[in-house]
């Protein structure tokens, strides 16, 4: 079975753009839980641009399915995560600049930091996930480090998909798919999300060896014109569908 979770970070986008309480992301979270979602991502940034702390804290207390809290690997995010204990801490790059998350984790060139900041999480009972690019270097790295799983960035296969570089495309989804093999060959569980929209979907979906994944922003945005529970039953449905 492949998993959808919903990342509910730019529900907040919009709350914070006009600093009132709404909309609410736990309201967005509970709703998505109710529509299907197997899990919920929250994204706590270092400038706090959208998901706040208090968030995650209302998120920890109320949710059903599991939380899985993503955030860069800073000793502060790391006592944050110690503290709530979520099901799921995934590690990701942050620069403050950035839009989105641009790129995978460096697994390979910091391998000695995180394995270090991976053990506490995982004594705590989170699985770590480490998002990273489908380069064989960094899921072996990411074997070593202690991680439990790695999310596949989606960003480049998506975009390039948006600009019609459709060989450029093809060649990503099978660097995906090579390194989806490679990383459940190592015992890792394959994750993957960044930028899926209904028409990307489907071809990282039939990777058969994903167990996750997900998916934010598309969803948000087709929510305005749909609402949520329906957006999130049509996204499974073409889920289901690439599965067979
Ligand atoms: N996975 C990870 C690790 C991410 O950082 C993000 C974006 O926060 C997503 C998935 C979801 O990406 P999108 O919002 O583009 O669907």
């Amino acid at each position: 079975m492949l998993r959808l979770g919903v990342n509910i970070d730019h529900v907040a986008t919009v709350r914070n753009a006009r600093g009132t309480p709404w909309p609410d992301p736990l309201r967005a979270a509970l709703l998505a839980e109710d529509a299907g979602a197997d899990g919920i991502t929250a994204h706590l940034r270092e400038d706090r641009r959208h998901i706040s702390d208090a968030d995650i804290a209302r998120l920890s207390e109320a949710l059903k399915v599991p939380l899985n809290l993503e955030m860069a690997a800073t000793a502060e995010m790391q006592a944050i995560a110690l503290r709530h204990r979520p099901h799921a801490v995934c590690l990701v790059p942050e620069k403050r600049e950035e839009r989105t998350t641009e790129g995978g984790l460096d697994v390979a060139g910091d391998l000695a930091r995180l394995t270090d900041y991976i053990a506490p999480l995982r004594e705590a009972g989170s699985r770590v996930s480490l998002f990273i690019g489908h380069d064989p270097r960094q899921i072996e790295a990411a074997a070593q480090a202690g991680a439990a799983v790695v999310e596949l960035h989606t960003g480049a296969y998506c975009d390039l998909d948006t600009e019609g570089r459709l060989a450029d495309r093809d060649a990503e989804l099978a660097g995906l798919a090579e390194g989806a093999r490679l990383a459940a060959s190592l015992g890792l569980e394959v994750h993957a999300g960044h930028g899926l929209t209904f028409d990307t979907v489907g071809p990282i979906a039939a990777i058969p060896e994903l167990a996750e994944l997900n998916i934010g922003h598309f969803l948000i945005a087709e929510s305005i014109f749909t609402g949520l529970g329906p957006a999130i039953a049509e996204m499974r449905r073409r889920m289901e569908m690439a599965r067979g």
